[in-house]
């Protein structure tokens, strides 16, 4: 069995900042592996994972004052680790405080946003102290991580700001970097690599902010580019052989959604046990038009990977006859699904013998919100997310997660290596209960045709308009409503459909998007003139909240 090599990483304490994970993703575009920890994490507790070769950390910013009651602490083994730290706004002020220097409570008076950063005259005499801002320009130039230590001529750059206290005496060992006009002290170093930054450079508003983090990966953590996605598909393709065994023996499934995660974990399992692995799609015939056809074609046709489909539209559509609450349709196919799944799944079995895996395309940030301190679990429920697909938990299968330690960002770079379609692995978020929460009350077979026809124009012509990418989410929405029309010389009484389109960062807030009326005007052309049963489109112009992003 071959050893898998252990892994550079940077670990990013999290202090509760709303950018803690923005942090760790900024370090893995920069090719350096990195994972969010929770702020009390221990050194020890760390180092018991031997797989990771730890070459810093980042403290993230986050909420709290150092001089509150509850306020998070840092290991004080990390501090003393020897190994580089970067201290980030809150994370300044609590290496700071915990290394002996002191901080400023806010005099009422927060600075927030844009400032200019300036750093001081080098007097020094140790490029060691300024290697955070060595090779950055006015402008966002990349460094180039192989120049040699310099010190730094004078520099005036743009940084976001977002704080109240701040540093008002060092540590020992410290210098003062920069400044910015209200703040004397906005970044700090010490020759040993341990680093206040006050403002945030894991930001877009901090142009050079990813040069500022790669000066800290390469020049001080002495990091190498090595979290690629080519090792990152060899090292996931080495684990799953290691976890299921590559003898022909155990057997994976794998449901596949449609949506780009189920279908990287399933390429990366078929890469690394073959044919072992086997693909199930079920059709619960509240799908969008084509993309069944797409599942064939992808896996079956052109990636040669062994696909199960069910059709199951007939008792899906049985079983949500006549219902019209959403939480109730969500209900129902979740249950269904899982119960369609294990069907299969024995199926498969009798066929072809035991199955002991199943392979799911769970993300980090699933991961990490499980076990984060935010308030994610306790919010209250909207709607419950019942995610077709789920785990039937009762089938005693063991997981197979190789997408546990990604971002969606990576998984889609992985999709694209291992050859999925471009289309399938930028296509937007698709609800797992389909367009039955888009069919709004009452859903058959007739009304989910109707809102199949008319979202594939939405989307055919917003591809067409090249803003498909810009857009979170795009889609069509049958609603209950009849209205009257002219057609013709006749009066008609018919459907209205109406479009939403949205941008978005996260899916939890939404803007409506400012669709060009000249693409309204071609979709609702297009709709009306090919969609029998639609006389009338709408747009919605709501923006999440208070509106959600489904109509149901
Ligand atoms: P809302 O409508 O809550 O949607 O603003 C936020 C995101 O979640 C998706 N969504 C769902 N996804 N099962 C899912 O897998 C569901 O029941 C469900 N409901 C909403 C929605 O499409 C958007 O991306």
């Amino acid at each position: 069995m071959q050893l898998l090599e252990r892994r550079q990483a940077i670990i990013v304490l999290d202090y509760g900042s709303q950018y803690s994970r923005l942090i760790t993703r900024r370090v893995r575009e920069c090719h350096v592996y990195s994972e969010l920890a929770p702020a009390h994490t221990t050194l020890a507790q760390l180092q018991q994972n031997t797989y990771l070769d730890i070459k810093g950390f980042i403290l993230s910013g986050g909420p709290a004052s150092v001089y509150d009651d509850q306020a998070p602490a840092c290991d004080p083994a990390i501090l003393k680790s020897g190994l580089p730290v970067l201290g980030i706004c809150y994370g300044m002020q609590l290496l700071a405080h915990q290394l002996g220097g002191h901080v400023a409570p806010a005099s009422g008076r927060r600075e927030y946003g844009p400032a200019t950063l300036q750093t001081l005259i080098d007097t020094t005499g140790d490029p060691r102290y300024f290697r955070i801002f060595e090779g950055i320009g006015a402008s966002p130039a990349q460094t180039n991580p192989l120049d040699q230590p310099r010190s730094v001529s004078p520099l005036r750059i743009p940084v976001w700001m977002s704080h109240g206290d701040s540093v008002d005496m060092l540590p020992p060992g410290f210098t003062v970097l920069a400044c910015t006009e209200s703040n004397p002290v906005t970044a700090i170093a010490n020759v040993e690599g341990i680093l206040g930054l006050q403002f945030h450079p894991e930001v877009t508003h901090t142009p050079q902010g990813t040069a500022i983090i790669r000066n800290f990966l390469y020049r001080i953590c002495g990091c190498d580019p090595t979290w690629t996605t080519g090792s990152v598909i060899e090292e996931a393709v080495e684990q799953i052989r290691q976890r299921v065994g590559k003898d022909g023996k155990e057997r994976v499934i794998c449901g596949l959604s449609g949506g780009v995660d189920s279908a990287v974990a399933a390429l990366l399992v078929h890469r690394a046990v073959g044919d072992q692995l086997t693909c199930i799609f079920v059709d619960t015939g509240c799908l969008r038009a084509g993309e069944r056809e797409q599942v064939v074609d992808t896996f079956s046709r052109h990636l040669h990977i062994p696909l199960a489909v069910v059709d199951a539209r007939q008792r899906f559509l049985a079983r949500l006859a006549g219902v019209i609450d959403p939480e109730q349709k969500r209900k129902i196919i979740g249950e269904e699904f899982i119960r369609v799944f294990e069907e299969e799944a024995e199926r498969l079995e009798e066929q072809g013998g035991p199955i002991a895996f199943l392979a799911q395309g769970t993300l980090y940030p699933d991961v990490i919100e499980s076990t984060s301190h935010d308030t994610a679990a306790t919010a209250t429920r909207i709607k419950t997310h019942h995610n077709v697909g789920g785990l039937p938990e009762e089938m005693a299968l063991k997981l197979v997660e190789p997408l546990r330690m990604l971002f969606k960002d990576e998984v889609r770079e992985i999709g694209l290596a291992l050859g999925l379609p471009e289309d399938w692995v930028w296509r937007h978020p698709f609800p797992g209960p389909g367009l039955a929460i888009r069919v709004i009350g009452a859903v058959d077979e007739e009304r989910l045709e109707i809102l199949r026809a008319a979202d594939a124009i939405v989307i055919e012509e917003i591809q067409h308009a090249g803003i498909y990418r810009q857009l979170g989410q795009a889609f069509a929405v049958l609603t209950p409503l009849q209205s009257v029309g002219v057609m013709g010389d006749g009066r008609t009484y018919a459907n209205v459909v109406a479009v939403r389109a949205v941008t978005t960062g996260d899916f939890m807030t939404a803007d409506w998007a400012r669709l060009s009326p000249e693409l309204l005007a071609r979709i609702s052309h297009r709709i009306v003139n090919e969609v029998p049963g639609v006389n009338r489109v709408v747009y919605d112009i709501t923006s999440k909240p208070p509106a959600t992003i489904e109509w149901e």
